[in-house]
């Protein structure tokens, strides 16, 4: 396995890969890797077969970060999951550092950006103005710097797919993204490099989160009839709230491909949600 920190050399091995004719399957991450991350680079390993190449990065993105999050602080470890890449079979890390993929400078300095206009507005882009923003443009750096045929994404995030999947398309560009099922721990949190931050009694209130797709899961089952989204968020708010450190940002149903809200929740509804759990935010989502 190799371990590439050059925008310059990755784009000549991801060429030179393209011009050979080779498949080669990219899963984009920001370190700290879990088994939900891994479960992403067996997608990847089957989808371009044995003599395909894995390229997993590794870049924890500034750029997609607001100023109050938790940049400076987000889980940092290179040596740890350099190892669990070699074991999972990954060819190439690509790790750059800021100064490669955002060169700075006055007159010279780095200065466009690409936006999905859309499905980046509501819900995580209502909370966090400037995420997609930030999340298009390293993804598009990295497509147009490893060249893959495909791209393999995470259900946990549900918005950040949906809005990679449109810039794909709107964009031309010429590869596929390929959304793998949410990774859970064994009591159902989603699997998360924020998980870190749950100290003490916080990693039992953070089940709130899965426990309340769950209950509305179980609502939607029993009732014959839709139920107004207004009222079973009211009820979700109120059952995620009793747990003494949850705050819930939103709770939304909507409609899984195009992300708008419904007024009335069904069987095939897509639920999602943000909650802090003390200052964590973290968000988990199903289809109903
Ligand atoms: P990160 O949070 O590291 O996640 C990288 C990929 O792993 C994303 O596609 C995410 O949806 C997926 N993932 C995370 N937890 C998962 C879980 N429990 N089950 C399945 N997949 C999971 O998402 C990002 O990084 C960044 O925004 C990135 C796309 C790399 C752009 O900077």
């Amino acid at each position: 396995m190799q371990i590439i920190r050059s925008v310059a050399a990755m784009q000549r091995l991801g060429g030179g890969w393209q011009r050979a004719g080779a498949r080669v399957g990219l899963v984009p991450t920001m370190g700290c890797l879990h088994a939900g991350h891994l479960s992403l680079v067996r997608r990847a390993r089957q989808l371009v077969g044995r003599d395909g190449k894995v390229v997993v990065s590794i870049y924890v993105n500034p750029t997609q970060f607001g100023p109050q999050e938790d940049f400076s602080r987000y889980p940092r470890d290179l040596a740890r999951d350099a190892r669990l890449c070699r074991q999972a079979g990954v060819d190439v890390i690509f790790a750059p550092d800021d100064g490669q993929m955002y060169p700075r400078g006055k007159a010279d300095g780095f200065s466009t950006f690409v936006a999905e206009e859309s499905l980046s507005r509501v819900m995580e882009g209502k909370s966090r103005p400037t995420h997609f923003r930030g999340v298009a443009t390293i993804v598009t750096k990295l497509f147009n710097i490893v060249r893959p045929e495909l791209a393999v994404f995470g259900a946990k995030d549900y918005q950040q797919a949906a809005v990679v999947k449109r810039m794909a398309r709107d964009l031309n560009f010429p590869l596929k993204i390929v959304v793998a099922p949410i990774q859970r721990e064994a009591d159902g949190l989603a699997m998360s490099s924020r998980n870190k931050y749950l100290v003490g009694d916080l990693r039992a209130q953070a089940l709130v989160l899965s426990r309340s797709l769950g209950k509305a899961r179980a609502a939607v089952r029993k009732s014959a009839r839709p139920i107004p989204a207004a009222r079973l968020k009211a009820e979700l708010k109120r059952f995620i709230e009793r747990a003494p450190a949850a705050r819930v940002d939103y709770v939304e149903f909507f409609e899984p491909d195009t992300l708008v809200p419904v007024p009335s929740v069904t069987r095939g509804t897509q639920m999602a949600l943000a909650v802090f759990i003390g200052k964590t935010r973290l968000i988990d989502n199903t289809r109903l």
